[in-house]
Formats: C-alpha cells, structure tokens, sequence
C-alpha cells in the first residue's frame, strides 16, 4: 500500500500496460506467476518490471534501462538475471550489478496500491537495499 498524501512532490502514479491501461494487482497477479519479472510503463515512462513474489507484488520495481548506455534490458527466466543485449551487462534478480560495463544497478522504484487496486508507483529515494548505498538515481 503506498499512501497518497505522505508522498508530496513526486508521488505514486499508477503503471500501465503495453495500451497505456493502468494495470491492477489483481489482473497482474492472475497472469503473472511468482518469479515473474515483466514490464510496465513506470515513472517518467521508463519500462519498468514488477516483480511477483510468493505473497504477491514485491513493494519494488526494477527500472529496466541500462545503467551504461541506456538498452532496455531483458529478464532472463532461465538464467535468474537480467542480462543486457547491447554489451553485456548482468544485474541479479533484484537488478544489481552484477557485471560491467555497466557502472551501477538498475534503479528502484517503490510498487504499492491504490484503493481502487491499481498498482501505483513511485520515487525510491531511500536506501538501496541491495547495497546498502544511497540511490544513484534520486
Ligand atoms: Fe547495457 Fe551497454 S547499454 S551494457
């Protein structure tokens, strides 16, 4: 749950779907099993991925554009990690560097609901959680 007002400037907005259609959590959970990773239109439109978890939604997203160039970089299931196309880059499965030439993980967002059940995104100012670092991309 990511609560409207306590967020200010910058708060969640809702991900969408290939059409632009906001995505809710049930229909993505109905269709997206856990450890699923796939794309929505996250903040500012970056793809980003939701990840599933055995409880359902993870209460973060993974920013799928490449730290070095840019590329959208692809979950690879079979491999347990995301794997930049362009020029090889790896991130683990929570989209931490894991090999170069990328210099940083991918960034965060924070996955929440809405009352009516949409999934809403917002800014991940805090903590990388992963490394324990302040976020490169706040
Ligand atoms: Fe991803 Fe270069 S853009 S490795």
């Amino acid at each position: 749950f990511v609560p409207r007002s306590s967020s200010g400037f910058g708060g969640p907005q809702p991900a969408l779907d290939a059409q632009g259609t906001p995505v809710t959590a049930s229909a993505w959970l109905a269709d997206h099993k856990p450890g699923d990773r796939s794309l929505v239109q996250g903040l500012k439109g970056d793809p980003t991925y939701l990840v599933v978890g055995e409880m359902g939604l993870e209460s973060y997203g993974v920013n799928s554009v490449c730290t070095h160039l840019g590329c959208v970089v692809p979950w690879n299931a079979a491999e347990n990690k995301f794997m930049c196309p362009c020029h090889g880059s790896q991130y683990d499965a929570q989209g931490k560097k894991t090999r170069g030439p990328a210099p940083l993980s991918l960034a965060l967002v924070h996955v929440g609901t809405d009352e009516d059940g949409g999934v809403a995104l917002s800014p991940w100012r805090e903590t990388d959680f992963r490394d324990g670092q302040e976020p490169w991309w706040a």
